[in-house]
C-alpha cells in the first residue's frame, strides 16, 4: 500500500460498476468474473474480497471507452485513489490485447485465464435445455473447445496461455470457473428453468 491509497469496499466497487456500465450483459459478465475470482481465492486461501473486487471492475471502462479499454480503467481508479495493486491487476487482464502489463501475481494470472472462459461457460449453459449453469459440466465445455463457430468471440488461446502461466490443467481451470459461476447463477441470469 502506498500513501493516499485506500482499500476499496465491494460496495464502492459495485457503485462504480453501475455508474460506468449500464448494459445488463456487461454487468452480468462482471458478476460472473467476480464469482469465479471469489471461488478460486477461497479455494486457495487468498484474499477473497480483493480478488472479487478486481473481478468486478476489470472491464469498468469497456462500455464508455471501448477504444481505450484498460487505459481508462487505470485513470478512473487512480483518480479514486485505488491501490496500485488493484489497478495493475485489472489492467493486466488485457495483456497483449489492450495493455502491455503482463499478468504476474496469481490474482492476475487467474483473472487473465478465466475472463474469456466465463463466456464459453455462458454459451455452454445457454444451449442446455435448462439454460442453467448448474447443469454445465467440464466435459460439455471441453467438447466445444475446438469448435470455432461455437462462442466464436471467445479466444481459446488466451485461456490456454493463462493455464500455462498458472501451470494448472485446463480441466481444473474449467471446473473452478464453472463452480464459481454456479455460486452466482441467479445474479448472472443462468439459474435456468427448473426441469
Ligand atoms: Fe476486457
Ligand atoms: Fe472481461
Amino acid at each position: 500500500m502506498m500513501m493516499g491509497e485506500k482499500i476499496p469496499t465491494r460496495q464502492e466497487a459495485l457503485e462504480l460498476l453501475h455508474q460506468y456500465n449500464e448494459s445488463d450483459s456487461l454487468r452480468k459478465h462482471a458478476y460472473a468474473v467476480e464469482g469465479v475470482m471469489r471461488y478460486i481465492a477461497r479455494k486457495r486461501g487468498e484474499d477473497e474480497e480483493k480478488w472479487g473486487i478486481v473481478g468486478l471492475i476489470h472491464d469498468l471502462d469497456y462500455e464508455k471507452f471501448p477504444d481505450q479499454h484498460c487505459t481508462k480503467t487505470g485513470e478512473i481508479l487512480r483518480e479514486k485513489g485505488w491501490p496500485e495493486e488493484y489497478i495493475r491487476a485489472a489492467i493486466s487482464h488485457g495483456w497483449g490485447i489492450c495493455s502491455d502489463v503482463m499478468p504476474q501475481t496469481d490474482l492476475e494470472k487467474f483473472l487473465y485465464a478465466t475472463d474469456e472462459l466465463t463466456g464459453l461457460v455462458v454459451t455452454t449453459a445457454l444451449i442446455r435445455p435448462s439454460k442453467s449453469v448448474l447443469d454445465v459440466q467440464v466435459k460439455s465445455v471441453k467438447n466445444k473447445w475446438k469448435d470455432k463457430r461455437f462462442a466464436a468471440g471467445v479466444d481459446r488461446s488466451v485461456i490456454e496461455k493463462g493455464a500455462a502461466m498458472l501451470q494448472i490443467g485446463l480441466d481444473e481451470l474449467v471446473e473452478d470457473t464453472i463452480r464459481g459461476m454456479q455460486e452466482v447463477a441467479e445474479l448472472i441470469g443462468l439459474k435456468g428453468n427448473p426441469a
